[in-house]
């Protein structure tokens, strides 16, 4: 068991920003990749269809023996892993609570913004493990109206921490095409960010797999005062405690790497270099139900 692979899955290309921070840290464990490239974009679908998918896909990481789940996906994240926890007979893993935690951790002024796919917003996931990381969770949550961003919730009492939340649906197609670092780019960041810049958070969530590859340009609006969280690398040492605690490190010297994807390899291994550097092998094509 403990030389078996950790199964990472994300709705496409975007989780590889998550495991290439597992493969960092933990060159010794072998993974298996699945990008769900048929039926991307998940940030739009809604849970029901979400956790569809993410049973399919573990389903199917579990036929290739992997020893652990983690959902690389935000949007998966926030709305199958507390179901597939419950279900699975492996450790789950998703990013929200690591990115959570990351954020509580972070912040001095107590107030937190979060960015992500209007699924994950919608979820109020992040807000509520930020929540249940405040005092276990006792306090109640006080959801605003909207303003400029999509909502703000105080979690009392006596305002304890705020958190603004902002669905970005436009930067994931923006990183896919490349522009990372592009005057779109910018006009568009200054347009969902102003909001959250002017109400003086200091602390930014970045809660999709492809806003880490926008780090400069969201850095350049928000300024340099406001720590941005990027959960990639906190999910990362989650999954090392996980595997610790559970006494499935692996000691193996050669770890192997495998990629899946439900359509085209070819897209997946020329966007893929981007987030993964040269180290991406070559995708193989699955159609889940094999
Ligand atoms: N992987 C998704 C997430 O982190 C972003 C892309 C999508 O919408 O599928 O929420």
């Amino acid at each position: 068991m403990k030389q078996s692979p950790i199964g990472v899955f994300d709705s496409g290309i975007g989780g590889l920003t998550v495991l290439r921070e597992i493969t960092n840290l933990l060159p010794s464990e072998s993974t298996i990749y699945l990008g769900d490239t048929a039926r991307v974009p998940y940030g739009s679908k809604s849970k029901e269809t979400i956790e569809r998918y993410s049973f399919e896909i573990a389903r199917f990481l579990q036929k290739h023996g992997v020893k652990m789940l983690v959902a690389a996906c935000n949007t998966a994240s926030a709305y199958a892993v507390p179901k597939l926890a419950s279900v699975l007979d492996i450790p789950v893993i998703g990013v929200i609570e690591p990115g959570a935690r990351a954020a509580v951790a972070a912040t001095t002024a107590k107030r937190i913004g979060v960015i992500g796919t209007e699924g994950t917003i919608k979820s109020n996931s992040y807000v509520n493990a930020i929540k249940r990381l405040c005092d276990g969770g006792a306090f109640d949550i006080v959801e605003h109206g909207k303003k400029s961003f999509d909502r703000y919730f105080e979690v009392k009492p006596g305002k304890d921490v705020v958190i603004f939340t902002k669905a970005c649906p436009l930067f994931v197609p923006l990183v896919e095409e490349g522009w990372t670092d592009d005057a779109v780019t910018r006009i568009i960041a200054e347009r969902y960010l102003t909001g959250l810049k002017d109400e003086g958070i200091d602390t930014l969530v970045l809660g999709c797999t492809h806003y880490p590859l926008l780090k400069n340009t969201i850095s350049s609006v928000m300024g340099s005062g406001v720590s941005l969280i990027d959960s990639a690398a906190s999910t990362a040492a989650e999954v090392k405690k996980t595997l610790e605690d559970s006494g499935l490190l692996s000691d193996s010297k050669k770890a192997s790497h495998r990629f899946f994807v439900t359509d085209s390899p070819e897209r997946f291994m020329t966007v893929g270099r981007r987030f993964f550097g040269d180290r991406l092998g070559n995708a193989e094509l699955s159609v889940l139900s094999e």
